[in-house]
């Protein structure tokens, strides 16, 4: 029984179900219903094993409270946006397109990117765009994009930004004014870190969580996140006996992250910045193996 929580188009998702044997099972998850639409066609061939629910992974407890599983075999997140959001008109994601501002991965969601470019005050753009940007010139950018309010689209963004950075470093800033944008207008953050809480609860002894992400904010919660379960937590000053020691809960399967080859990166330019973090959770009982 497994969980994919961003199926996306379903490529990870089909290679799972083309190992899935007997019992087999693979829960697909997506905050994006055009996501779900396609990824169920492809997976088609496997549609007695696949079962596909239009939630955001940070209800991962509760999706699977509702369809009934109690525990997991394996977790895999591929985190951020597919190449079909960056490529769909409208969604408004990337600044190479001129679109309205949206960036909602899903669409029930009321608050998008245009109401937190235009309802919120510098001060706090400032800090989206440092805390999820690390743009250096956060207050410049949010002071001009509050004087030329309102900004309506993509390409009005983008301007803001031409205004106020230029230069050589352009395209770094505006990657990263529409990366903060989009960390925040959908909460990825919070819900990366509330998806591992839940997964290595549900997921059972030799079951493992793998993780992909795209830059340094997502994959610094994941590395911390495997490192502070697979190390024994102790409070200072409390001496334990070693069979009071809380055990740690899971053991990292890698000590580096995996990145793409250099013939990767180049057949797939996208997944240049990936980096796969995998851990297998603990037999409780068994020290320190
Ligand atoms: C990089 S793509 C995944 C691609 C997929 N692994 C494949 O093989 O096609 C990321 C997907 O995760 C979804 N996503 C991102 N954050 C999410 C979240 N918090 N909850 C649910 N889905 C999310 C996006 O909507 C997008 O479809």
């Amino acid at each position: 029984m497994y969980v994919d929580g961003t199926v996306g188009g379903g490529g990870h998702a089909e290679e799972i179900c083309s190992r899935l044997r007997g019992p087999g099972r693979l829960l697909c998850l997506d905050a994006d219903d055009e996501a779900l639409t396609s990824a169920r066609t492809r997976l088609a061939p496997f549609a007695e094993r696949t079962f596909f629910v239009h939630t955001n992974f940070r209800n991962l407890r509760d999706t699977l409270a509702e369809a009934g599983w109690t525990h997991v075999h394996g977790v895999v997140l591929d985190l951020g946006v597919s190449s079909h959001q960056l490529d769909a008109p409208a969604r408004g994601f990337t600044f190479r397109e001129d679109e309205r501002l949206d960036m909602r991965m899903d669409r029930r969601q009321g608050f998008s990117a245009w109401d937190l470019v235009n309802t919120r005050d510098e001060e706090e753009l400032a800090r989206v765009f440092w805390e999820y940007g690390e743009e250096r010139h956060s207050r410049r950018i949010a002071r001009r994009l509050v004087a030329r309010r309102p900004i309506d689209t993509t390409g009005a963004l983008r301007n803001v930004v031409v205004s106020a950075v230029g230069g050589q470093y352009l395209t770094k800033s505006l990657a990263r004014i529409f990366q903060a944008l989009r960390i925040a207008v959908n909460g990825e953050l919070d819900s990366l870190r509330s998806a591992l809480a839940d997964a290595v609860d549900l997921v059972v002894p030799g079951g493992r969580i793998v993780v992909l992400a795209y830059h340094s904010l997502e994959d610094r919660i994941v590395k911390e996140f495997f490192r502070s379960e697979s190390t024994v937590q102790t409070q200072r000053g409390i001496p334990l006996l070693p069979s009071q020691e809380p055990e740690p809960r899971l053991r990292i399967l890698t000590r580096k992250p995996i990145v793409p080859s250099e013939e990767e990166a180049v057949h797939n330019p996208r997944a240049r910045s990936a980096k796969l973090r995998a851990a297998e959770r603990r037999h409780v009982g068994s020290q320190h193996t």
